[in-house]
């Protein structure tokens, strides 16, 4: 019997020692240590023996356990240990490698430049107004003075839906919509923003598709000299504080007088450049006093109050703000372009 349990004790020694795995070990531990397992058959056998030996094999039986026990609870944690490492080393990430960049998206630069424009007119007291980029032919051109044979729509060539609807090609429009929604003469100070449509060709300075912002104000004893003082703030305001304006005598049919309204170039300052073609100015909008029946036409009695109008297109503006030569960067998407805002 003690031969069998130092047998015992050699063999479950090397199995315990040979097991590759948790699993294998546990499947020694089952084999010698279990309910069925070999020490335990040991002890059944011990009823065969006589009284003086029982004590002594019982002692040694109980080493062999403890020692098998001991070897186990060992190996066990040499395994956990090695499983761990080897978790760890196939999981590992490399934290010094580079991320991946995100790259955040940001405003257009022609809303950069609208919201600049109704930010400066909105701190004057403006409001901001909205109109049908699909429009009547009423609204775009006869509420404003020009009637179906009027030279003038010659200027602005059009996309006809049908005889009496278009796209509009211009902001204008906003001022009767915004002047019929008002009631005995109640003064208005509104800027339109938008896009209008006009059939004109795609090359540097034109594009079929623009944008622009009309400005409306009607009030009791509103003055030429009211429209000059606005226009020279926002243009101070937009291209900086050196900025001058001139206003040259020009035709619009729902304005009376009517000008065009150049600033000082923003690139010489009046010297004479590329930019302005040696003028030292530029032209950014037109304008005028809104002309008699134009005030008529939508409710509003030109001997009580009068009012002035400007229009400008936003694409110019930004083309001077940022020093584009080409207002087809504007509308390419292309990302190299539009990074640099
Ligand atoms: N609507 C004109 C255009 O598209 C611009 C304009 C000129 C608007 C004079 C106005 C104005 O309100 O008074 O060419």
């Amino acid at each position: 019997m003690e031969q069998q349990i130092k047998d015992l004790r050699l063999r479950a020694g090397e199995e315990i020692r040979s097991s590759a795995t948790l699993k294998e070990l546990d499947d020694v531990r089952v084999k010698f240590l279990g309910k069925k397992g070999e020490l335990t058959g040991l002890l059944r056998g011990m009823s065969q023996l006589t009284p003086e030996e029982r004590p002594i094999v019982g002692k040694l039986v109980n080493e062999a356990r403890e020692e098998i026990e001991q070897l186990i609870t060992q190996k066990n944690s040499e395994l956990k240990a090695a499983e761990l490492q080897a978790k760890l080393a196939s999981e590992r990430i490399d934290v010094t490698l580079p991320g991946r960049r995100v790259h955040d998206g940001h405003l257009h630069p022609l809303t950069l430049t609208l919201n600049r424009v109704k930010k400066i007119f909105v701190s004057m007291g403006y409001s901001v107004e909205e109109g049908p980029e699909v429009e009547t032919d009423y609204y775009n051109f006869e509420a404003l003075n020009l009637p179906k044979d009027h030279p003038a729509r010659d200027m602005q060539d059009s996309f006809y839906i049908t005889e009496e609807i278009l796209l509009r090609t211009q902001t204008s429009p906003v001022q009767a919509r915004t002047m019929e929604r008002h009631k005995d003469n109640e003064p208005i100070r509104m800027i339109a923003p938008g896009r209008v449509y006009r059939r004109d060709d795609y090359d540097a300075s034109h594009s079929p598709m623009f944008t622009q912002v009309e400005g409306l104000v009607i009030d009791k004893g509103i003055s030429f000299a009211d429209l000059k003082g606005t226009l020279e703030d926002f243009s101070k305001k937009i291209f900086g504080e050196r900025t001058k304006i001139r206003l040259r005598p020009s035709f619009f049919p729902f304005t009376e007088p009517s000008a065009e309204v150049d600033v000082s170039c923003v690139m010489c300052h009046g010297a004479g450049c590329k930019v302005c073609q040696g003028t030292g100015w530029l032209e950014i909008l037109g304008a005028g006093m809104v002309h008699p029946d134009v005030l008529k036409m939508s409710g509003y009695d030109p001997d009580e109050v009068s009012g002035f109008a400007f229009g400008m297109g936003i694409e110019r503006i930004a083309m001077l703000t940022y020093g584009l030569d080409d207002m087809r960067l504007l509308y390419d998407n292309d990302v190299r372009f539009l990074k640099q805002f």
